[in-house]
């Protein structure tokens, strides 16, 4: 089966970036099919590679270090094409390999993130007030509402300078409409084209047909990767509406958000050992209390877009059955599990509801208002960060384990010590 789709479980963050720069080592493709450069994907890598140490991928995906890899910005991703110049300029100077064209495509559907759409993204949080989202504040709402809207602009008009002007002027004259009453500043259209060409000019080769590279890759049998980014809870659909982004971040994004037609393929869910969110939403296991901090002190919990610190919380088996059931799970990759160390394992095994009933399905509505039913289990005091083998695990790691598996029906494949590549545990495939 030469298909994988890895997809985020709860709220993001959960170690995509990571665990994608392993599995790329074995793959031909790897391709952004969704989210836009509001994800912050972070590779640790080895010293052996010219960009050693730490690497956050916005929009790049995350098989860039590999040198056999081509990566796809797909159609369903949201690019900022003045981003994206900056981040292969910023690749460049860690002294990676990038060539547009050759092994970093971008689909020519892909929608374009303008200025614009960056500053009603900040106004309308301001307007929400106390009921504000928490983006990034990178203009991704906007971006998709104008996809809806049909108004939007696309990757491969960069390249096509009349039909550029005339659809940013019609972009302009709507956005202007609503910006001048509601006292922002007006578009610089001469600004942005001029920008925006600039960047067309840069990305020209590597701007493509990218449904049908991936169709004819997939024809001839090569690896694909579907990177996904943010994660289940935060999908538009099945998310934790309205805090949520505005893309299909499960793995039903990853066939409208590539081109590639439904077919068989491995999904692998990520999550962590607890649970962390940015952002504002419903979060039920969160702690509000000093194991909440320690647990962001240990695990280093800060965004990789924005750097606000993650709300931290216990593990929660009935928002990662839910999501492994949403987003059809093969296989669980548990991460950042060396950061419990020291910990209790604690973990929701269901919700009360306001009204007195228990559930193990997580509710559309009132998610703020259930009280997680948490068990505990003894932890663990040793550094398993070098461990490599699953059976040298403490007895109460494994056992916490196999109470995950147990309460999400989900089985863990591969178990993550530490942010470095080779800091995994492989079980095997099931
Ligand atoms: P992504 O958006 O899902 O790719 O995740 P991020 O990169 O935003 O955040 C995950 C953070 O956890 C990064 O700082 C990673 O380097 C780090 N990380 C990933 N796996 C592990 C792990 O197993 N242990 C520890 N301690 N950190 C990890
Ligand atoms: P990766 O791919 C964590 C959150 C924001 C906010 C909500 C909506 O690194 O896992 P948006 O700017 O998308 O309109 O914000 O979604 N969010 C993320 N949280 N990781 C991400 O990406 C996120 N991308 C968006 O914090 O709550
Ligand atoms: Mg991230």
């Amino acid at each position: 089966m030469p298909t994988t789709c890895v997809v985020g479980i709860l709220w993001g963050d959960e170690g995509k970036g990571k665990v994608i720069d392993h599995l790329a080592a074995e793959t031909d493709y790897v391709v952004r099919f969704g989210g836009g450069h509001n994800a912050g994907h972070t590779l640790v890598l080895p010293p052996e590679l010219a960009g050693e140490g730490k690497l956050v991928l916005h929009l790049v995906p995350s098989g860039i270090v590999h040198p056999h890899t081509v990566n796809v910005i797909g159609n369903g991703v949201v690019v900022d094409p003045l981003h994206l110049c900056e981040e292969v300029e910023m690749l460049h100077k860690r002294g990676l390999d990038v060539e547009l064209g050759r092994n970093l495509l971008v689909s020519e559907r892909a929608h374009v993130i303008l200025e614009a759409h960056r500053r009603q993204d900040q106004w309308a949080e301001q307007a929400r007030g106390k009921g504000r989202i928490g983006t990034t504040g990178r203009g991704i709402g906007p971006a998709y509402s104008d996809r809806c809207g049909r108004i939007g602009l696309r990757v491969g008009d960069l390249c096509r300078p009349d039909q550029l002007r005339e659809a940013l002027d019609g972009l302009a004259d709507q956005k202007d409409a609503l910006f001048g009453p509601a006292g922002l500043e007006l578009l610089d259209r001469e600004q942005m084209l001029e920008q925006l060409l600039a960047a067309g000019d840069r990305l020209r080769p590597g701007i493509v047909d990218a449904g049908k590279v991936l169709r004819d890759a997939r024809a001839a049998g090569k690896r694909i990767l579907l990177e996904g980014a943010q994660g289940c809870l935060l999908d538009l659909e099945h998310g934790t509406y309205p805090f949520v982004t505005s893309s299909h971040s499960s793995t039903g994004g990853a066939f409208s958000g590539t081109g590639m037609p439904p077919h068989q393929m491995r999904t692998i869910g990520i999550v962590k050992a607890y649970a962390t969110r940015v952002g504002e939403g419903p979060f039920p296991t969160e702690l509000h209390d000093e194991t909440g901090d320690a647990i962001r002190k240990a695990g280093n919990e800060y965004g990789s877009t924005t750097g606000r610190p993650r709300r931290c919380g216990w593990f929660d088996a009935v928002a990662v059955r839910y999501s492994g059931a949403v987003s059809g799970v093969d296989e669980l990759v548990l991460t950042c599990f060396d950061v419990l160390r020291g910990f209790p394992l604690r973990l929701a095994t269901s919700y009360r509801m306001p009204d007195g009933s228990e559930t193990t399905d997580l509710p559309a509505f009132d998610l703020g208002a259930v009280e997680p039913q948490v068990v505990e289990l003894p932890g663990f005091d040793e550094d398993i960060s070098t461990v490599r083998d699953f059976d040298a695990l403490p007895q109460t790691a494994r056992d916490y384990v196999a109470a995950i598996e147990h309460h999400t029906g989900l089985r863990v494949g591969t178990i993550s010590v530490g942010p470095g590549r080779d800091q995994l545990i492989r079980r095997g495939t099931a």
